[in-house]
């Protein structure tokens, strides 16, 4: 099996890396293109992959994983037009149907990845959506390359859009949360090191949690919050400044955002 990256930035990146690393990828099996001649060489130097600015023969790639900004890809289908019958495309790009992707290169088995960053340590969240019957059979040796990075959710393609803004774009909105945090324990008085250190391992905590217990967010937060306590007097506070509606409206507006770059 040959697969080829088309794009290897911030997610394809992630994916490669983890997937060379937990050898679920060889490295003379992988073919990666990328734009920049400097970034093609590194890819070289790190993984010993195949990596170039041009697209390899196509004819002996078996999956390829499209993970180029939604911007550049009517282009990169342009350069995909001649693959052969059955090959396996899978597009990270937010925002862009299976059916105008399927359009473009009709004899291809598509599907759509909505994966996020943590891929990269291994804990990625990916919604998976395969396009049509042709592509069921395939579903399960997709799902197998994205669990290498992570859990993956078969989902409704009109999830998937919903998906990509709330956890392909959430490690973003978490990183902002965590830093909005250490700003706190700085303006306590906590050296900044410590500050950041205490914030990340309280939020993978508390992302640990809700994932190994499947209890409800709210059921946990309960066992917290003692009546009359200081974690209630904390919420009641963040709650005054907006936290939830500041939430609710940025996840929308990045929807609106993947919509629009889609059209
Ligand atoms: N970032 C996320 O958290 C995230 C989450 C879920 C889904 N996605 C989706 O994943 C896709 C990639 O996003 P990203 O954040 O990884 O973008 P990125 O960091 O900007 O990486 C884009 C990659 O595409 C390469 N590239 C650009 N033009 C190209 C061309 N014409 N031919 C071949 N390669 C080309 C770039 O090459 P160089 O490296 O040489 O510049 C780079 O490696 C997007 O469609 C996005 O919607 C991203």
């Amino acid at each position: 099996m040959q697969t080829l990256f088309i794009g290897a930035g911030a997610m394809g990146g992630a994916i490669l890396s983890r997937s060379l690393q937990a050898k679920k990828l060889l490295p003379e099996n992988t073919y990666v293109t990328v734009k920049s001649e400097e970034h093609a060489y590194t890819l070289l130097e790190d993984f010993g992959v195949n990596a170039s600015t041009q697209l390899p023969d196509l004819s002996t790639i078996t999956t390829i994983i499209l993970a180029v900004k939604p911007q550049v890809m009517k282009c990169v289908l342009d350069q995909l037009k001649d693959v052969p019958e059955g090959t396996i495309i899978i597009s990270l790009a937010a925002g862009i149907t299976l059916s105008t992707l399927s359009a473009a290169v009709p004899q291809a088995i598509w599907f759509r990845a909505m994966p996020n960053t943590p891929a990269a340590v291994g804990a990625g969240m990916t919604a998976l959506t395969a396009y049509g019957e042709q592509a069921k059979p395939y579903t399960k040796q997709v799902v197998k390359l994205f669990e290498v990075v992570g859990v993956v959710s078969i989902v409704e393609e009109s999830h998937l859009d919903c998906l990509s803004a709330l956890s392909g774009a959430g490690p973003g909105y978490m990183f902002v949360i965590m830093d909005a945090l250490a700003d706190a324990g700085v303006r306590m008085g906590l050296p900044r090191d410590l500050a950041i250190k205490a914030a990340a391992q309280t939020m993978y905590g508390a992302g640990k949690m809700a994932v190994e217990s499947g209890e409800h967010p709210a059921v946990l937060r309960d066992q917290v919050t003692s009546p009359g306590g200081t974690t209630i007097a904390g919420i009641a506070a963040m709650e005054k400044g907006g936290l939830r509606s500041a939430l609710h409206d940025g996840v929308l507006a990045c929807l609106a955002r993947s919509n629009e770059l889609g059209k």
